[in-house]
This record gives structure tokens, sequence and C-alpha cells, in this order.
């Protein structure tokens, strides 16, 4: 009987593997409706413990360098973290420093800051089910502590903290000049904001084309986003709140960030253990996914979409009149 070369057997596999998600993607729409969306979303994706399993601790994409390296899938996640205190300057921030993190995820940021550079650390998502594995992950003596908030009305006052972070939550914001205000409305005068954020081209002056429009449609239904802003856009509305000292510095970490999506897919062959833990229901449902990192890695990598970052300063200005006797400047 003839033998069947490998390479025809790999590809005959990959293909069936395709079809399956492609099946699965297709027959099972997404579409955002609501901040119970997200929230539902993320409940689901903590408590099966499947993101957890591939992504760990940290919900965001990795930073591979610049040029980018080939690094750990892992290793580049809690890098990016580092990377981007460095960007924002936090480095030279004295321990005790208040930080924010907004949609902080299960912790991965807050636990960093925390613990490597001294900071006291509060972190907010709308998902309970995120607080509470952020709260069972984080040891007790680390000064870091979740609840949960929403970002469009924060319940914190004005002037609250030193530093507000951020990390891919923008995506999940149905108005992002909202979102905005409230981050910089929670800085006291002279804090800093650091911001991470998945965001589409400025297409005020080229708008998306033929395929670019459907694509960035299922970006978004796919994972609860009802909207990604552009990175002109959104340092606009920071600066359009009035609450911002002097410019707002972005920069874009497209190239540094991109290994990151086919990563995501090799660690799903590289770790079969996990088909077995979390058997035939984990198994599909990870495979669900593929189509839509493969749209996200064709958008990030054809500049649909860009990896923005944001850093601005609090001005010495009320937000609103009533609270402008609270807020005292980061000393
Ligand atoms: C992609 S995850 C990033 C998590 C975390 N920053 C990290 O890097 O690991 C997005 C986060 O934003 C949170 N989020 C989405 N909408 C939110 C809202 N309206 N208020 C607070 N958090 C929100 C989600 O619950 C989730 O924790």
């Amino acid at each position: 009987m003839n033998q069947i070369p490998l390479s025809y057997s790999l590809i005959g596999a990959f293909v069936v593997f395709l079809g399956i998600a492609i099946a699965l993607y297709l027959s099972s729409a997404r579409r955002y409706q609501s901040a119970n969306t997200v929230a539902n979303s993320y409940d689901q994706w903590t408590e099966d413990g499947i993101l957890e399993y591939y992504w760990g601790e940290h919900i965001h994409l990795g930073h591979y360098g610049s040029p980018p390296q080939p690094k750990d899938f892992l290793q580049a996640k809690s890098d990016f973290v580092h990377e981007m205190v460095r960007w924002g300057g936090l480095d030279q921030l004295p321990p005790g420093t208040t930080v924010l993190d907004v949609g902080c995820g299960i912790g991965g940021s807050s636990r960093i800051l925390a613990q490597d550079y001294g900071f006291n650390v509060t972190g907010v998502t709308i998902s309970p089910q995120q607080v509470k594995r952020a709260t069972e992950l984080t040891p007790e003596d680390l000064s870091a502590q979740f609840a949960v908030d929403d970002a469009m009305a924060l319940s914190f006052p004005e002037g609250s903290f030193d530093v507000v972070w951020s990390i891919e939550a923008g995506p999940h914001m149905p108005e992002k000049d909202v979102f905005a205000r409230e981050l910089l409305r929670v800085l006291k005068p002279g804090g800093i904001l650091v911001m991470a954020d998945w965001n589409q081209r400025d297409d005020r002056e080229v708008p998306l084309n033929a395929w670019e429009r459907p694509v960035m449609q299922q970006l978004l239904d796919q994972w609860a986003h009802p909207a990604f802003a552009s990175i002109e856009g959104f340092a606009e509305l920071l600066e359009a709140t009035g609450l911002t000292a002097g410019e707002v510095s972005t920069a874009d970490w497209t190239t540094e960030t991109l290994p990151s999506w086919f990563d995501t897919i090799w660690q799903g062959i590289i770790r079969p253990q996990g088909w077995l833990q979390y058997g035939l229901p984990g198994f599909l449902k990870s495979v669900r996914e593929v189509p839509t990192i493969l749209l996200m890695r064709l958008a990030f990598g054809t500049g649909l979409c860009r990896f923005g970052m944001f850093k601005a300063s609090r001005a010495n200005v009320a937000a609103s009149p009533s609270e402008q006797v609270e807020v005292s400047s980061v000393s």
C-alpha cells in the first residue's frame, strides 16, 4: 500500500482543523449588545479557566522587543508590563504611589506593579468572576486589591490616584469620550495616565474599504467590543476633556506585539494537555476562537488595526466644580 507523505498528512490535518474552526465560528454567531455582554463573557472565560490556561494571568498581547525577537509567550506578556512602566515613566515614581488599574482582568499587571515597583494598586473590572480570581491569585501581603466597577462611571471621587493604568480595556467601552473623561477625572493633578489599547486605523480621511468593513465588524462582534477608537481620535478625546496638562503622547506598538497572534494559536498546538484537561467542549471552544485570532492578525498586520499607547498628565483643573475642594496634587 502506498504511504501518504507526512507533509500531505499535516496539510490534511490542518485543513480539517480549520474547517471545524470555521464551521463552529459560523454556526455560533456573536454580537455585542451591552456592558452585560462584556461582564458575562469575561465571567464565562474566567470560570472555565481555558483563557487563563493558555494566556496566563495577563489577558493582553506580549511585547517581543523592537525589532521583535522570538520569545516565550508568557514572558512576552510580563515584559509588556515592564515596557509600559518604562514608557510611561512610572519607574521614576516612589513606592506607595497609588495606581488604579482600569479593566484589570485577573490582576496580572496589578500584581507586577505592586510586587516589583511597590505601588499601592486598586484593580477594577466589570466582571465579578475576575475580581474573585484576581483576589485568589494575589498574596495577602501584596498591596493590590480588586473590586467590580464600571469604567464608564467609576465610583471613585475626583483626584483619587497618582496613576491610572489600563491595558486593552478600551475596545469594550461604548462611549470613548466618557471613558477618556473618567480615566482623567480620578487622577490627581500632576498624576499620570498610561494606557494601551487596540485601535482601528483613523478612517476620517480614508474610510474603511470593502473588505475592511466586514472584517472590522467581526472583530467587534466576536469579543464583545462595541467599537475601536483610532490612536489619533482617542488622543483628541483625552485632550478635549480639558483635563490634560500639555499634549497627550502616543506611540504605535503594533510591530512589537504582532507575534502574539500566531503565538496564541501555537500555544494550543504545543500544549495539547489542555485538550485533555478541558475535554471535547473545551477543545471546541478554543478552536472556535481560531478564525477570530487569524482575523485579528490580518487586521493588525495590514494596518486596519493598530496597537496604541497613550500617556497624559492631569492638569490642575477641576473636572466638576463641586469636587474642586477635595482634589489634592501628587506630592
Ligand atoms: C482584554 S481584558 C484586559 C485585562 C487586563 N488589563 C490585562 O491586561 O490582563 C479587558 C478587561 O476590561 C474589562 N472591562 C471591560 N469593560 C469594562 C467596564 N465597562 N468597566 C470596567 N472594566 C471593564 C474586562 O472585564 C477585562 O478585565
